[in-house]
């Protein structure tokens, strides 16, 4: 078992890659430390990665723009990547603008590849969405898939984790449906996942070979997403009120109880919303 006790099944892997190849890149990768370079090493998953790498021994750049690494400009990439064997890209957009997410993901992408080319990264590991193929009609999914579809197109070799909605996201989504005093919420059905979980399923992957391919990471219970964000608003005290509305939108997108839920066998969290939102939500 790992730190989170998470299933260590590969989800939906489709693995291409040569066996034997694997084989030695994971006994090559084990005993070892690495370089490792966060992309977006100072947001919310990325600082908890960073950490997490930290305490195993690698050595690992947090990069971000404030760190004078931009992977949209191209600003101090190539110095970030020399002689590092893995990149981890969790960055987010700054906008989520249709258009304006669309250039920040491909530009970004495209940039981080071309540098790793140049400096032999081994593994290039992105994290995404669950369902991001079925919210296609939000130009932030659109975008999620364009990173995706870039990362399956280069030669790096690559991993792309998977996530459902973290509990920290919960805050977001109340703001994203809020009218007055009333948050709109359809009852889809969804598995969201501590940030700290997915940080810790991160490291793990990043460190591993790579199964070019996709994995997916859920928390440990279902729960509806208008009682996802009215538990939460209750536990933190926010006097907004949640509407079951079967038609409101998630995102501008519709939503039903297969959208936003993983495959068979995801990765699971550890911790359950009962006790993040008991020890963490009011820390936020
Ligand atoms: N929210 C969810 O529920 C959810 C679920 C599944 C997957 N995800 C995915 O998880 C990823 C990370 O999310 P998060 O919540 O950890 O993001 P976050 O807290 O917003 O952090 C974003 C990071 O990206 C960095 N960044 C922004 N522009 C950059 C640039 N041009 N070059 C380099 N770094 C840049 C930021 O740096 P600064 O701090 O310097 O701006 C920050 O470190 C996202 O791709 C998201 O799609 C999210």
């Amino acid at each position: 078992m790992t730190v989170i006790g998470i299933q260590r099944l590969h989800g939906k892997a489709e693995r291409d890659n040569d066996d034997l190849v694997m084989k030695n890149q994971t006994s090559e990768t084990k005993n070892k430390t690495m370089k490792i370079v966060v992309i977006g090493g100072t947001g919310l998953i990325g600082t908890k990665l960073v950490n997490n790498l930290r305490q195993q021994g690698h050595e690992v750049v947090a990069a971000s723009p404030s760190q004078g690494i931009n992977s949209v400009t191209g600003e101090g990439l190539a110095a970030a990547l020399a002689g590092a064997q893995v990149v981890v890209d969790v960055t987010n957009s700054p906008s989520w603008e249709d258009q304006a997410v669309l250039e920040f993901f491909e530009s970004s992408t495209r940039n981080l590849l071309a540098a790793e080319a140049v400096a032999g990264v081994r593994h290039h590991v992105a994290l995404s969405v669950v369902g991001t193929e079925r919210l296609l009609a939000s130009g932030f999914f659109r975008a999620k898939m364009a990173q995706e579809n870039l990362i399956k197109a280069s030669p790096i070799p690559y991993t792309i984790l998977r996530s459902t909605q973290f509990f920290e996201f919960a805050g977001g989504i109340a703001n994203s449906s809020t009218d007055g005093q009333t948050v709109r919420l359809p009852p889809a059905l969804m598995q969201p996942i501590a940030a700290a979980d997915v940080a810790a399923v991160l490291a793990d992957v990043a460190v591993a070979a790579p199964v070019q391919g996709t994995i997916e990471v859920a928390g440990p219970e279902p729960i509806r997403l208008d009682e996802f964000v009215r538990r939460y608003l209750s536990a933190t005290r926010d006097a907004r009120k949640v509407e079951t509305d079967a038609h409101a939108r998630y995102f501008g997108i519709e939503v039903n109880d297969q959208s936003l839920t993983p495959g068979v066998n995801p990765r699971l969290g550890a911790l359950s919303f009962e006790t993040w939102l008991r020890t963490s939500a009011n820390k936020k």
